[in-house]
């Protein structure tokens, strides 16, 4: 079959990583007969630079006509100084909103080959194995005001969050579904001690619950859910939350497996979906070949999955990666300090003639 891609390289660390998940695409391709073809879009800061804007037009239309988009990073120290509108990180939060991608699917599995990398202990991150829903375009990222003001005692600032409840729904449902499909277990994180948007959260998911009898629903706090993440985070299948709660526990998260550097994500919405590492763009390691490629390379495998309907490709992507690990390849994120590692190149070499020598064996 033939796909078109959109990518979108952004800053930092960017280029190098989605370079690597290119020639990956390519790889998969010449193996299993299917045709990508690939168009470059601007985003971020780059795009700030070149055109102004960190999320030129041109960029959305070309989202808009691909079959699924794959990012890179965007940010970097560079853009700190620029107003809100010329952030790279305005392109990302505009491009979500765009192609409405309300449904941010994080996986946090732990390669047992690598427990060892982890801060926490082994019997505490033994088994785990859950993905993080996230809520991807409402709540206080998106609403207004947002704005400074000056009032009589001085100055006064306002986010706002808010939620339809129709959004609320939709995100929850996706949810649902997903936990059915897992271990059937779902917890719904919020602050309903505290925030009416927390208690609307939880009413909706009590309505929805009923619908999925088979589902067994939990409502946890967010802060308690920080503490539970570090202290037993196996007993999670399914996490579902609102954007802000769920950008800060999927950080947490990823320490668990040992490095932010592996973990994929798969934002899905009513149109093309959008696949991107959940890392940032370490711009400190940017050009120097050292990153870390394999949360994209397992976004690519979500990819494939969720958008072109390539279940087998993407899991020997998947099993590629595990191999790759197993044998005790290594970057530098996850090499110990008297250890040898791979470079960003190296290691997106490595998966690829893993693949080629499964393939191999398999037929
Ligand atoms: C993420 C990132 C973004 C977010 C930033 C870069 C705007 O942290 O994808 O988790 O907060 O959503
Ligand atoms: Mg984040």
């Amino acid at each position: 079959m033939n796909f078109q891609i959109a990518i979108l390289e952004g800053d930092g660390v960017g280029p190098e990583i989605v370079k690597e998940a290119v020639l990956l695409l390519n790889h998969i391709g010449e193996q299993y007969g299917h045709s990508f073809e690939f168009q470059y879009g601007k985003i971020g800061g780059l795009a700030v630079d070149e055109e102004g804007t960190p999320l030129p037009e041109r960029t959305v239309e070309l989202c808009k006509k691909s079959d699924a988009v794959l990012l890179g990073a965007v940010g970097g120290p560079k853009w700190d100084n620029e107003t809100a509108e010329r952030r790279p990180e305005a392109g990302l939060l505009q491009i979500r909103k765009e192609l409405q991608l309300f449904a941010n699917i994080r996986p946090v599995k732990v390669f047992e080959t690598l427990a060892d990398t982890s801060p926490l202990k082994e019997e505490v991150i033994k088994d785990v194995d859950f993905v993080i829903v996230r809520e991807l375009t409402g709540g206080i990222y998106f609403g207004t005001p947002r704005e400074r003001r000056m009032t009589e005692n001085g100055l006064e600032v306002i986010d706002t969050l808010v939620y339809k409840e129709s959004e609320i729904e939709r995100i929850l449902r996706e949810a649902f579904e997903l936990a059915n499909q897992r271990n059937k277990k779902l917890t719904s994180v919020d602050k309903a001690n505290v925030l009416e948007s927390s208690r609307v959260w939880r009413e909706c998911a009590n309505t929805l619950s009923k619908h999925y009898p088979e589902v067994e629903l939990q409502h946890m706090l967010v802060d308690n859910a920080a503490m539970q993440l570090i202290k037993n985070p196996s007993q999670f299948d399914v996490i579902v939350t609102e954007n802000m709660f769920g950008d800060i526990l999927s950080d947490e998260a990823s320490v668990i497996t040992g490095s932010i550097g592996l973990l994929p994500s798969a934002s899905l919405g009513v149109g093309p979906s959008l696949y991107e590492p959940i890392h940032g763009s370490a711009p400190d390691i940017a050009g120097q070949n050292s990153a870390n490629p394999l949360a994209t390379l397992s976004s690519v495998a979500l990819m494939l999955r969720y958008s072109l309907g390539l279940h087998q490709e993407a899991q020997d992507i998947e099993e590629a990666i595990e191999a790759v690990l197993h044998y005790g390849y290594r970057t530098k994120d996850l090499a110990g300090p008297s250890e040898k590692f791979l470079t960003t190149t190296e290691m997106g070499e490595k998966v690829r003639t893993t693949l080629t020598s499964k393939k191999v064996i398999m037929n």
